[in-house]
C-alpha cells in the first residue's frame, strides 16, 4: 500500500487539508462522570469543545464544518436529558450566532427539524436567515438527523416528482438521488472525525461519507482540542485518497 509519507515535523499549514471534516462528537456523559458529574454538565464542556473546533476550522481555512449534535436515535435517551440537551441547545444559539456571524460563519441545520419545540425551530431559522451570507466557512448542525431518513427522504422526493410527471424513473441514478440529499451544495466530508472512542459511523451520513477518510480517537469530545485536532489533520495527510483507482494511478495524476 502505498502511502504519501507526512514529513517529519512538516507544520500543519504545509500538509493537505481536508476541505470538509464531519464529526461525531462522543463522549460527554463519560466526561462527566469520570468527574461524578451530572452528564449534563458533559454537554455543557462539550459546547465549548465545539467552541473551539468552529475556531480551529477557521483559523485553518477549513471551508465546511458538520457536526452530529443529536441524532434521530437520541430521543431515546432519558426525558430529563433529552430536555436539558434542548435547554442547552437553545441557550447555545441566543448566545453563540451573533459571535459565529461577526466571523464570517454561515450556520446550516440538517435533519428533520419539525419535531422541535418551536422556539428552537425559530432560533435556527433566523440562525440560518442571518448567516446565510457568510462566506468565512459553513457550519452544519446535524439535529434529529439520521443518514437513513436522509436517504429515504431524498426517495420520497423523488417519488414526489416522478407521481407529478416531473421526472421520469429511469432518470433516477445515484447522481440524481444525491442531488436531493442533505448538503448535497457543500464539498464532501474528506475527513470524519469521531470522539470517544467508538468505530462506527452511527447513522451519521451514510451517503455522503462513502469516500470519506475515517478517524477515531479515544479522546472524550470535551477534551478534544487544537492540538487533537492537529493530529486528525497529519493522519488525514499521510492517507492516499484512492476513490477507486489504483495508486499508480492517483501518483500518475499527481505528476
Ligand atoms: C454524545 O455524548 C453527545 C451528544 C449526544 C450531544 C452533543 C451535543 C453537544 C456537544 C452540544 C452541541 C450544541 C450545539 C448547538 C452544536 P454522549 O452523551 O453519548 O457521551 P457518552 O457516550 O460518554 O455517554
Amino acid at each position: 500500500m502505498s502511502q504519501e509519507p507526512v514529513q517529519a515535523g512538516a507544520g500543519i499549514a504545509e500538509q493537505r487539508l481536508p476541505r470538509h471534516v464531519a464529526i461525531i462528537m462522543d463522549g460527554n456523559g463519560r466526561w462527566a462522570k469520570r468527574r461524578m458529574l451530572p452528564r449534563y454538565m458533559g454537554h455543557r464542556e462539550g459546547v465549548k469543545a465545539v467552541r473551539r473546533a468552529v475556531e480551529y476550522c477557521r483559523k485553518r481555512n477549513i471551508e465546511v464544518l458538520t457536526l452530529f449534535a443529536f441524532s434521530s436515535e437520541n430521543w431515546r435517551r432519558p426525558e430529563s436529558e433529552v430536555g436539558l440537551l434542548m435547554e442547552l441547545f437553545v441557550r447555545t444559539l441566543r448566545k453563540e450566532v451573533a459571535r459565529l456571524h461577526k466571523n464570517g460563519v454561515c450556520m446550516r441545520f440538517i435533519g428533520d427539524r419539525s419535531a422541535f419545540d418551536p422556539k428552537l425551530q425559530s432560533l435556527m431559522d433566523s440562525a440560518e436567515a442571518q448567516t446565510a451570507g457568510n462566506t468565512g466557512m459553513t457550519l452544519a448542525i446535524a439535529v434529529n438527523y439520521g443518514g437513513r431518513w436522509d436517504i429515504a427522504d431524498a426517495a420520497r422526493r423523488l417519488a414526489m416528482q416522478v407521481a407529478r410527471g416531473e421526472l421520469e424513473p429511469q432518470d433516477i441514478d445515484s447522481e440524481r438521488l444525491g442531488q436531493e440529499l442533505s448538503i448535497t451544495d457543500l464539498p464532501e466530508p474528506d475527513l470524519f472525525i469521531r470522539t470517544g472512542g467508538e468505530q462506527r459511523i452511527s447513522n451519521f451520513l451514510l451517503w455522503q461519507l462513502a469516500y470519506t477518510e475515517l478517524y477515531f480517537t479515544d479522546l472524550l469530545w470535551p477534551d478534544f482540542n487544537a492540538d487533537a485536532f492537529d493530529e486528525a489533520l497529519r493522519s488525514f495527510a499521510g492517507r492516499q485518497r484512492r476513490f477507486g483507482q489504483t495508486g499508480d494511478q492517483v501518483e500518475a495524476g499527481r505528476a
